[in-house]
């Protein structure tokens, strides 16, 4: 048994921020951000405009376009760092809206690699027999929680969702996953406050995305580089037999590089950079569905999927479309 993608969808936040626009109010300028990260603009949620909303709204895009109903869905798993309450999860918020009612639904908290957790465990349920036809959602709004007077970060991060339907079948789908974590590293990529902290910086107003760019930046190269290597080699299969490789949107001299790395042509890799910004979870299922709608991803084709994030965590998976 293996699981497919029988649909995907996305949505971004209606609100576009424009480099220009973030040069009003931090010392950067548009030169300086489409350089260094290689984004343009990004999509931030209104100010009621919460975390299961943008996941329904891509999951609802997926199910359409996978021609499933509600009720046929038997399995629910959001990627999320910005989740509307810490309990109910995402996962069982989007269930209820969907109107969805009895089958497991939960939330991954894995940064930005929180969709290819997410995914990865899906698979696993199919696999197993234990669900039939999963929604898998990679969902955040880190706009709610940046520092908008820090201009190293606040240029990186936005908004979106996307989201995908697996059902079983007997050929692949998802061929593989691989996950990775090193908590050594939280240091690097952290946003330092939480329940169990007592959200003291947040009421005291010093809570925000504390980031290390260029050691993330290193760390990120050399780690992407190696998982694709090692996703390759576990499978086999050598970069040329890869039709896309679909990498989280962080930075593009990130995917660049790795790119490089795997002698990857740049033609052959989905780039969302430059209008999408860095959506954490959602950076690669949003970048998925933009491939299959413009019509350059193909039923068939071979796509390599790798994300990377706070933790860190990192992972990939290897899918036949
Ligand atoms: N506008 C203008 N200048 C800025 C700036 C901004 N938005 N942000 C930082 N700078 C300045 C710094 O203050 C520094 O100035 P200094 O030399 O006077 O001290 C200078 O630019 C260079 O900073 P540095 O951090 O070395 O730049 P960089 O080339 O490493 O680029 C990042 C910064 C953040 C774009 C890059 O490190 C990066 O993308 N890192 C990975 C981040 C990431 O992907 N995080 C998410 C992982 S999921």
């Amino acid at each position: 048994m293996y699981s497919k993608i029988a649909g995907t969808g996305s949505y971004l936040p209606e609100k576009i921020l424009t480099n220009a626009d973030i040069a009003k109010f931090v010392d950067t300028s548009d030169e300086w951000i489409k350089t260094r990260t290689g984004i343009s603009q990004r999509h931030i949620a209104a100010e009621d405009e919460t975390t299961t909303d943008l996941a329904e709204a891509a999951a609802r895009s997926a199910m359409a376009d996978a021609g499933v109903e509600p009720k046929d869905i038997d399995l629910i798993c959001v990627g999320t760092a910005t989740p509307d309450f810490l309990f109910p999860n995402v996962g069982t918020l989007l269930q209820e809206r969907l109107g969805i009612h009895g089958c497991p639904a939960f939330s991954v908290e894995a940064a930005c690699s929180g969709f290819i957790y997410a995914l990865s465990m899906a698979d696993k349920f199919v696999r197993l027999g234990e669900a039939k036809c999963a929604l898998v959602v990679g969902a955040d709004t880190l706009s709610k929680m940046v520092d908008w007077k820090d201009r190293a970060t606040c240029v990186l991060f936005a908004d979106g969702a996307g989201a995908v339907v697996l059902k079983a079948a007997t050929e692949p789908g998802i061929m593989s996953t691989r996950l990775h974590a090193d908590g050594r590293y939280k240091d690097l990529l952290l946003y330092n406050d939480g329940v169990s902290k007592g959200f003291k910086k947040v009421r005291d107003g010093t809570a925000a995305v504390q980031m290390k760019g260029s050691e993330v930046y290193k760390f990120a190269v050399n780690t992407l580089g190696q998982l694709v290597t090692e996703t390759l080699s576990a499978n086999n299969i050598s970069q040329a037999e890869i039709d896309w490789l679909i990498p989280h949107q962080a930075n593009i001299r990130i995917i660049e590089a790795i790119a490089k790395r795997i002698d990857m042509p740049m033609d052959r890799v989905i780039v969302t950079i430059a209008g999408h910004g860095n959506t954490s979870a959602a950076s690669v299922p949003l970048a998925l569905d933009a491939g299959i709608k413009d019509g350059r991803i193909r039923r068939g084709q071979l796509l390599l999927l790798e994300a990377f994030g706070g933790g860190f965590t990192w992972g990939s998976a290897l899918i036949r479309y």
